[in-house]
């Protein structure tokens, strides 16, 4: 077994001796924002937008990044030397520290508490790019400001939970103004008559860095995309459904609240992207080489 490393606060340790205060407001308030950053062949894919990312998300919540650009990525160098796995996944969160006197309201001049550590990611089984998921529609019971990656991810949990207790693996959200915001821990792409659809950015959805990727192989591929609000109703008559996320990429939806989505199989403009992806990776890993 891998000794896994953490880093706290300015210093690494086993992952099971890292310890933060009771006191502190991320784990009081759920004050705090995170990022998760995948790593290919020991080398960070898409840095510089998921650290953009990380920083909307301090800005939006007014906690001081506590760290420059390039001390963000030597943590990140730090933690992936650390492992001997070439595939992993980089967790960083940050919050607003440690307050003894309970209070909403932040006092000045908190100390932000920085926490980050590393997973292998695995590779997505076989029998799910082959088979596919099955989703099922949710009511998004989440707050408006879902375009922050807050660690208040409970809303999150009890979505997945629900899917899970309705025999699905995962549920695609109906935000409040009825139309389809994001899956609990992905984006939503629907392929409809050989075009892509995704909902807009804004405040009902994370803007994934996958979507943003499957976005730039679009568009060098002049595939058409729609960035457009979509109803459950599209969802029900779509030829492909996916969700993106850094550490599943895209995967096939293939049944949708007990019906198939198109053939019920996993698509053929996904499998094209799929391809498309890996080359891009590929693109990446030899740019950095
Ligand atoms: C709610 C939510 N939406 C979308 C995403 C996808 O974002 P990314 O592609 O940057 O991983 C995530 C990732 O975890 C998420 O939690």
């Amino acid at each position: 077994m891998t000794q896994q490393i953490a880093y706290i606060n300015g210093h690494f340790c086993p992952i099971d001796e890292a310890c933060i205060s009771t006191q502190d407001r991320g784990f009081l308030f759920g004050d705090g924002v995170y990022e998760v950053i995948p790593v290919y062949q020991r080398k960070i894919f898409e840095f510089d937008a998921h650290l953009q990312r990380f920083k909307n998300s301090l800005a939006a919540t007014q906690i001081p990044n506590p760290m420059a650009d390039s001390a963000w990525r030597i943590l990140c160098e730090s933690l992936i030397e650390k492992h001997p796995w070439e595939d992993q996944f980089l967790y960083l969160q940050v919050t607003r520290g440690i307050q003894l006197h309970r209070e909403h309201l932040p006092e000045e001049n908190l100390t932000p508490t920085v926490y980050a550590y590393t997973n292998p990611l695995k590779p997505i089984p076989e029998q799910v790019l082959q088979n596919g998921i099955k989703v099922i529609t949710l009511e998004d019971i989440r707050w408006l400001r879902c375009d922050i990656k807050a660690i208040t991810l409970l809303p999150n949990v009890m979505m997945k939970l629900a899917a899970k207790q309705a025999g699905a693996d995962d549920a695609i959200l109906i935000a409040r103004d009825g139309t389809v915001s994001e899956g609990t821990a992905s984006n939503v792409f629907m392929v409809k008559n050989g075009e892509l659809f995704t909902p807009p950015t804004g405040n009902k959805l994370l803007p994934g860095i996958t979507r943003q990727v499957i976005e730039a192989i679009a568009k060098a591929h002049h595939f058409p995309l729609h960035e457009t609000e979509l109803l459950p109703s599209d969802l029900a008559h779509a030829d492909e459904i996916w969700l993106t996320s850094s550490t599943k990429e895209a995967l096939p939806v293939t049944q949708l609240n007990g019906q198939p989505v198109g053939t019920g199989k996993p698509g053929e403009v996904w499998k094209t992207f799929k391809q498309h992806y890996q080359n891009f990776k590929n693109q990446f890993l030899e740019a950095h080489r």
